[in-house]
């Protein structure tokens, strides 16, 4: 649907706001508490000072009333602050966790791993567990703190001196802490991901470890991350509560030094006995929200990286305009000068590659190994950005296609094809909330697999397990052709779909493809078994990633036959036949019948 995402990401946008206008409401309350916090101090000074002196047991009654009712107040401002910041971390959650999974889902189609990814998505769960927890209660009473020192302050301004003294000292401590736990935050948050890095490889890999003996190694390769992880966590846990404890003794000393002095100076007269009292709970209470802080520095750190991490995100996303509704593209695939790099490494992969398909043509891709038929793939669908040049359907570049919008008009058979852990239905129609099944029953046909799926236990219902497992590779790579078909998308894209296939298979993939060309749609069929282009109308070389030919089949694939004129409605950009084909590595030359090259660029031009 176009313009879902602008909505959710304005959403977030006006979530996080609104946080702002909350925390406003959260420090006022903080305040009011605060406030109410003196209740004790100033319940013994009124006991001290007036029920005592006047020794009337009216007068302590009404004082203790009022107490308690302060007392009661203060507790319910507590409950209410505890509720809303719960409710503050949900909504926070509830708004961006989608968000934040959408680049989950975008990190490792952009060379990340997927711990890393999956790192991201934890971030929201940090923030949230972070509003529960006492680390907001310090930031919201930290701003309070002058409250008690005046008060102090008033009492005795040499107590008010020593309270300030101390809290100078803990502030000092806080930043002491921040200063020396910052690096080694970032540096164990970076071993996080690298342990569960591994874990996941291992996991992934779980068949080969057994089959060939060496879970022991991986294991041990785990264990050396785990171990400096730990050791990570452990110097930072050593840092924070080295001056917690730091912190809180000298919370405690000061106490006690306060109501020392307050002795000293009641005894020289200058005070009250019920002001003793009073000062030591006033300063105790203005240290509080020191102390809280450091000793939850971890997850105030924690929670700050987050929250940074998770408004880049956001604003990031949100600076994506969503483009306008396009119509479904019915007439031509034009590839122009194409340059493509790796994402995560920015190593160029494929350079300047040009060709048009028109509808109802089908393109073989060939090539030796690693010359880059997989990255056009990608290139074509979208999944990796192109550094230059354009690819168009109907005239408009991908970029003008919001990804639902262009998802639905392009079908994709990646190389290692992985399914969703869900059912066959599912995974065929792309999750797609109301499919139909006269759609669905019609993929799976044109992939040959419905006879196979309804012997399922479950039929279409069948769910796939963990990645897809629970089938066959064959059935696998048949399922990920039905869905690539499913809806009728104008572009299909198949990398290697004939790796796993038996003749039935390529029978109905030759069928299949067949189907697309017959109802309008363009087909591009990366292949190395030659079975597969037995559809195909075109073919186009890529060696070293370059498209080094490109043109009519019987041209690129027996050069030395008569150029034969290309079909009325074929390429546009096909250049004739290369003069002096060159002879193709062997290994591509043993599985194409004289395979041949164009010389490199010719038909780019
Ligand atoms: N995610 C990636 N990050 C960086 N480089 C990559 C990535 N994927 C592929 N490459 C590199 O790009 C080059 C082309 O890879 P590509 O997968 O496009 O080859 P291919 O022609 O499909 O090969 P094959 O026939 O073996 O599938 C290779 O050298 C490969 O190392
Ligand atoms: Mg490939």
């Amino acid at each position: 649907m176009a313009g879902r995402g602008n909505r959710t990401n304005g959403a977030a946008a006006r979530a996080l706001g609104r946080i702002r206008g909350l925390s406003v409401f959260l420090l006022l309350i903080s305040g009011v508490i605060s406030l109410l916090a003196l209740t004790g101090s100033f319940y013994m000074l009124q006991i001290y000072d007036r029920a005592l002196v006047s020794g009337s047991i009216p007068t302590l009654a009404a004082i203790s009333v009022l107490a308690i009712g302060l007392y009661v107040f203060q507790g319910l401002f507590d409950i209410i602050r505890a509720q809303l910041l719960v409710r503050i971390g949900a909504r926070i959650d509830r708004r961006l966790a989608p968000i934040a999974h959408r680049v989950v889902v975008d990190m490792p189609r952009l060379g990340y791993s997927t711990s890393e990814a999956l790192e991201r998505g934890r971030d929201v769960d940090t923030i949230r567990g972070f509003f529960g927890s006492q680390g907001p209660v310090a930031i919201f009473d930290l701003p309070w703190m002058p409250l008690f020192l005046i008060f102090v302050y008033i009492l005795h301004p040499t107590l008010g001196a020593l309270t300030i003294g101390g809290a100078f000292f803990l502030a000092i401590l806080a930043v002491l802490t921040e200063l020396r736990t910052r690096r080694w935050s970032q540096a164990t948050l970076a071993a996080t991901v690298e342990r569960n890095a591994i874990a996941d490889s291992n996991a992934r890999n779980a068949e080969v470890l057994k089959a060939m003996g060496f879970a022991g190694r991986a294991v041990a390769r785990f264990a050396g991350a785990n171990e400096r992880h730990l050791e990570l966590q452990t110097r930072t846990s050593d840092i924070t509560g080295t001056y917690g404890a730091v912190s809180r003794v000298t919370r405690m000393l000061l106490q006690s030094a306060i109501l020392g002095l307050a002795a000293y100076l009641t005894i020289r007269g200058e005070l009250s006995a019920g002001a003793i009292i009073a000062a030591s709970i006033a300063s105790a209470r203005a240290m509080a929200p020191i102390d809280l802080a450091i000793g939850n520095w971890k997850n105030i750190v924690a929670a700050r990286g987050a929250w940074r991490r998770v408004r880049e995100t956001v604003e990031v996303l949100e600076n994506q305009p969503e483009p306008m509704r396009l119509p479904a593209p019915v007439a031509s695939l034009k590839v122009e000068g194409v340059t493509v790099a790796a994402p995560a490494t920015g190593r160029v992969i494929l350079s300047d590659v040009s060709f048009e398909v028109r509808a109802g043509n089908a393109v073989g891709i060939i090539g030796p190994s690693g010359g880059g038929k997989s990255t056009l793939a990608r290139a074509l669908t979208g999944v990796w950005p192109v550094l230059r040049g354009a690819i168009r359907l109907d005239d408009a570049d991908l970029s003008q296609w919001s990804d639902e919008d262009r998802g639905a008009h392009v079908g994709y058979l990646p190389q290692d094809v992985a399914l969703l852990d869900a059912t066959v239905e599912e995974n065929i129609a792309r999750l797609d909330p109301r499919p139909s099944p006269a759609a669905i029953v019609e993929a799976a046909r044109a992939a040959a697999v419905h006879e196979m799926i309804v012997r399922l236990p479950e039929g279409y219902r069948t769910p796939l397990g963990p990645m897809g497992t629970a089938i066959s590779g064959g059935q696998r790579q048949r399922l990920g052709l039905a869905r690539a078909l499913y809806g009728k998308p104008f572009l299909v894209v198949l990398d290697e779909p004939n790796a796993n296939l038996d003749p039935e298979g390529e029978a109905a993939l030759t069928a299949a493809i067949e189907g697309v060309k017959a109802r309008g749609g363009i087909v591009i069929v990366i292949a190395h078994r030659p079975s597969a282009l037995q559809a195909c109308d075109l073919i186009g070389v890529i060696q070293r990633g370059r498209l080094t030919g490109f043109g009519p089949k019987e041209q690129i694939l027996n050069p030395k036959a008569p150029a034969q004129p290309a079909p009325a409605d074929a390429a546009a950009g096909a250049p004739a036949a290369p003069a002096a084909p060159e002879p193709v590595r062997a290994r591509q030359a043993r599985k194409l019948p004289a395979a041949a090259s164009a010389r490199p660029g010719r038909a780019a031009r």
